[in-house]
């Protein structure tokens, strides 16, 4: 019996599970898994780590993190996706002791608070409206330990004539005005707002892709800024 998907505004890809593997490397000009592993990287993983990537798709980047974990230590990496579909191809695929899939939205996540060492998103914030980008950032605010780390991926300010093109490109022939909304450059003030530390960038991909490293803040920091 196929997985049902969950209802929700943002954009879902159950048409394009099937091909999804194919056409995302061409979309990322072959680099996916330099970008992927640079990601990875600034999570800082230990093998007891639980992880959580949120649109995660076919589950490529949340086997990749997975490899690192150990289930004898309880690490594990959960990948969620709204699209039943996505969810199905991850577990076929990519499922594991330490790899883990689930559909669910993004604004309403069925984990207890403060579960997940770190939360990774990649790709997935340009494809639900402003609302849901709160809630959704809120939602990985309550699911995360204070002190853990957020990682993301997605599109914003394009810093270069072909990631304006790009950018502007997809927003108007995939009808996607969610894409505007990044490409305004949304993103860092949500995130803040959601009440984690102020983003940093840490690099930009092909001129429309940026990567953003934040935190939510540790109890001790909290307890020094007693007003944060
Ligand atoms: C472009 S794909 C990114 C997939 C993967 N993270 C990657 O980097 O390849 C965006 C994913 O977001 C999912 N999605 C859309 N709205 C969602 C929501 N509200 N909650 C969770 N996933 C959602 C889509 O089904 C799709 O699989």
């Amino acid at each position: 019996m196929s997985l049902k998907s969950v209802p929700t505004r943002g954009r879902t890809l159950d048409y394009a599970a099937g091909v999804y593997d194919i056409f995302e490397p061409m979309l990322l000009f072959g680099r996916q898994s330099m970008m992927n592993n640079q990601l990875i990287g600034l999570l800082e993983i230990k093998e007891s780590h639980k992880i959580l990537d949120i649109g995660c798709g076919t589950g490529i980047v949340a086997k990749m993190i997975a490899d690192k974990l150990s289930s004898e230590s309880g690490g594990c990496a959960i990948g969620i996706d709204a699209a039943g579909k996505m969810i199905e191809g991850a577990r076929k695929k990519r499922g594991s002791k330490t790899c883990l899939f689930e559909v669910a939205a993004a604004e309403e996540l069925p984990f207890e608070n403060e579960y997940f060492d770190s939360v990774i998103s990649t790709l997935f914030f340009h494809h639900i409206q402003l609302d849901l980008k709160e809630k959704a950032f809120a939602e990985a605010f309550r699911v995360l330990k204070p002190g853990g780390r957020l990682v993301l991926s997605d599109m914003h300010i394009p810093t270069t004539f072909m990631g304006a093109l790009i950018s502007h490109a997809s927003r108007w022939i995939l009808v996607q005005p969610q894409i505007g909304e990044n490409i305004r450059g949304v993103l860092p003030g949500i995130i803040e707002k959601a009440g984690f530390d102020k983003p940093k960038i840490v690099s930009t991909y092909f001129g429309y892709i940026t990567v953003f490293l934040s935190q939510k803040p540790s109890k001790e920091s909290n307890d020094r800024h007693p007003d944060k």
